[in-house]
């Protein structure tokens, strides 16, 4: 039997900690907002942009709404970014992503002021990570570190496979694993012998994007594993990329879908703001 990974508590911990911060800075004079821009109507990203949005209400940060219509050309939407960049109010940009495929998403993180890069996704925050720097961490992995050091897991010596290399979750799951000082190794769809690697994982990410793909034979008795997907299944039900009743009796500790990894996203977004916010001078 695992024990279940609660990230829905462990994000309102983080949460509940950040408000406390945030009014501190308060009480200094330090305030800012976080810019919200969403482009087009897709109901998923609607969903993430709005509870991003709550987040800031709870936390006590202004948080700035850009609906923008799916039509806005690329030039308009690096016009409304340069605007936000020179606002000092503004301490926090982050545009939802997917953007439309007419608009370069590249082009876009990298108009963002690195100090204003919240999401960490800009190359020069990617960098900074990468070589140890000062920078915001991209917040997804950042909150699966949360998750494992505030669950008792020691990441230190440990073998680490994360299975997925995206630049949003997989790439920067394996850089701050390493930077724990765990041995890393990055695992992808097309690498050979995928479960009898995963099966040498003490820590075990699974980023890969198939629903319910991760099942018994993949895990070594008493990994800990960690679930990045987000999917619906044939019933409309919420399910991540391991078969969780199958492999949980195997794990030592794992995340659930809903409730695991998800809530750390946003409770991360907020670490990022409320440290932007610290970073004003005065
Ligand atoms: N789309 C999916 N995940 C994310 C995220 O963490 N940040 C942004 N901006 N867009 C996303």
């Amino acid at each position: 039997m695992a024990a279940i990974i609660d990230g829905k508590k462990i994000a309102q911990e983080i949460k509940d900690e950040l408000k406390e911060k945030a009014a501190c800075l308060k009480e200094k004079g330090k305030t800012g907002a976080l810019a919200v821009i969403q482009v087009g109507d897709d109901p998923a990203s609607s969903v993430y942009v709005r509870n991003k949005k709550n987040a800031c209400a709870y936390i006590g940060i202004e948080s700035l709404s850009y609906e923008l219509s799916g039509d806005t050309t690329q030039q308009e939407l690096l016009a409304l970014i340069q605007q936000l960049n020179e606002d000092e109010r503004v301490r926090g940009i982050l545009v939802q992503l997917p953007v439309p495929g007419h608009i370069d998403e590249n082009a876009i993180i990298k108009a963002i002021r690195p100090e204003k890069d919240v999401d960490g996704f800009h190359p020069e925050s990617v960098g900074a990570m990468t070589i140890g720097q000062k920078g915001f961490l991209p917040c997804t992995p950042a909150g699966i570190i949360q998750l494992l050091k505030r669950s008792g897991v020691e990441i230190e010596g440990k073998h680490c496979v994360v299975v997925g290399r995206s630049n949003i979750v997989g790439k920067p799951m394996a850089l701050l694993l390493l930077r724990e000082n765990g041995t890393v190794t990055v695992a992808h769809s097309r690498t050979r012998n995928l479960k009898e690697l995963c099966r040498q994982a003490d820590i075990l990410v699974v980023a890969i994007g198939k629903p319910r793909f991760i099942d018994a034979e993949y895990i070594k008795e008493g990994a800990v594993v960690i679930d990045v997907g987000i999917h619906r299944d044939a019933h409309n039900k919420l399910c991540g990329d391991v078969k969780f009743e199958e492999v949980e009796p195997l794990a030592s500790a794992i995340t659930p879908v809903p409730g695991g990894v998800g809530p750390m996203t946003i409770a991360m977004l907020m670490n990022n703001c409320v440290e932007s916010i610290a970073e004003i001078e005065g």
